[in-house]
């Protein structure tokens, strides 16, 4: 690693968030790329030799890794701003190192497109993460069903294509992201055709898709239950723009609401995260939405929402929960929120708590009492999205809160401070 990468991966371990709350947030932002579009669209120019250029890439630390797993494994990567170019002429390696997979578990989106490549594929397994157990038996059933023969040993998987599968169907008895991700990159090379049933419908998928058939991939049905994938001989170079980030976005507009202000989000397409602007109108605030912004308004008081529940797209999505509880810690009421995708999602609750926040947990439902009198303090950063929330908080508290352990957030919000400071937030990171 080159000093200039060590000294700012220091630096995020090193630097804490200072934020002196209390202000109303009021102004406009732009939505910066999705982390969870832009790792997938990454891990696929591997299928296509040649360069590959991909715009609007968020400058986050997750994609940072990705970069370094795909120098790696041969590739030549160029950075400009937002803008990154990927040359994938040449692979000379098929693992992902094992302290890349331990930095970033969804670096295992990278098995599917190695495998795909190459032919077979090493990882390190990816273990579990801040936010419960991490199984990927969903992504090594399918590979095994795309003809590679999937094996274990001294904690590695290792995945070999050992025959042509014939047409093959797979049946995802959970409508996983990372699977059905891992699914569509190891198919696209697979002559034949390729069914996916219960497949993940996020924007994400359709993303990737796109991407995919822009590079001469065969993909119909991203976004519904069912994707079939018309595997091709050779993909091609392409040029992509990645989606806005729908939970970002969702952050930035839960920061603006807490604090009882209003916000312009420029560059998103509001469909994309329907079930949550539908929580922010339960919530009372005003919305206007255009083909690609949103404006939202607080209300005088934020009303209590009886119950919100996590579930797949189209609904409510888990990312967006940490900092939408932490806004209803300022409604006027009792709010019940459960957590149906992840086992272990409330650790960062411990950490509003030194906020003043009112919260009990009971295994996936967490109970949320408004009317929070939130004051400042020091606090942690449990995982990304728990790190989003005690911003949400800090930011609707009286007085300064140190946010240690920032790692967590700049793993996927691009300049989050600079974002809060251009709306009147009272944030520093040092
Ligand atoms: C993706 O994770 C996102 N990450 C997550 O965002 C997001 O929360 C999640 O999808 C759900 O929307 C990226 O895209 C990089 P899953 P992924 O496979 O693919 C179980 C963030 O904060 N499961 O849909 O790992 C699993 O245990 C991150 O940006 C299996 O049982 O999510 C979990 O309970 C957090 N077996 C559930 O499915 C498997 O083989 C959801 O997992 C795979 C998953």
């Amino acid at each position: 690693m080159n000093y200039k990468k060590f000294a700012s991966m220091r630096g995020a371990l090193m630097s804490k968030i200072y934020i002196n709350g209390g202000k109303t947030l009021k102004g406009e932002i732009t939505a910066h790329g999705a982390k969870n579009s832009v790792l997938p669209i990454l891990a696929a120019t591997l299928l296509c030799g040649g360069i590959s250029v991909i715009h609007n890439c968020p400058r986050i630390s997750d994609v940072d890794v990705s970069l370094k797993i795909l120098n790696h494994l041969g590739c030549r990567c160029t950075q400009e701003n937002n803008t990154i170019c990927i040359d994938a002429s040449n692979i000379i390696n098929n693992d992902i190192p094992d302290n890349l997979m331990r930095e970033m578990r969804s670096s295992v989106v990278f098995l599917g497109a190695i495998a795909g490549r190459t032919g077979s594929a090493k990882i390190s397994s990816p273990g579990g993460c801040e936010l419960g157990p991490r199984p990927i038996d969903l992504h090594l059933m399918a590979l095994n069903k795309l003809g590679f023969n999937i094996f274990e040993d001294h904690g590695y998987i290792y995945c070999d294509k050992t025959k042509r599968p014939n047409n093959p169907v797979i049946n995802l008895n959970f409508p996983s992201v990372g699977a059905t991700e891992n699914c569509m990159l190891a198919a696209a090379l697979i002559p034949g055709k390729t069914i996916i049933h219960n497949a993940a419908r996020e924007p994400e998928i359709v993303d990737l898709a796109n991407f995919l058939n822009s590079a001469g991939a065969s993909i119909c049905g991203a976004g519904l239950d069912t994707i079939i994938i018309y595997g091709k001989e050779k993909l091609y170079p392409s040029e992509h723009t990645v989606i806005p980030d729908r939970i970002a976005v969702s952050t930035y507009m839960a920061a603006a609401v807490a604090t009882g202000g209003e916000l312009t989000v420029n560059s998103v397409n509001p469909n994309d995260l329907l079930a949550v602007l539908n929580v922010f109108e339960q919530a009372g605030a005003n919305l206007t939405l255009y083909s690609d912004r949103i404006s939202i308004k607080s209300p005088k008081k934020m009303k209590f929402i009886p119950t919100i529940k996590t579930q797949v797209y189209p609904g409510f999505p888990t990312d967006a929960g940490p900092p939408i509880i932490a806004m209803l810690l300022k409604s006027s009421g009792t709010s019940v929120f459960i957590e149906n995708i992840f086992q272990n999602r409330f650790k960062y609750v411990d950490e509003l708590k030194r906020l003043g926040a009112n919260i009990k947990t009971y295994g996936n439902l967490a109970v949320i009492e408004g009317n929070s009198k939130l004051t400042g303090a020091a606090v942690e950063c449990t995982d990304l999205r728990g790190g989003a929330a005690l911003v949400v908080a800090a930011l609707a508290s009286e007085g300064e809160t140190e946010i240690g352990k920032i790692n967590h957030i700049l793993r996927g919000y691009e300049n989050i401070e600079d974002y809060l400071l251009s709306i009147g937030a009272n944030i520093v990171r040092k």
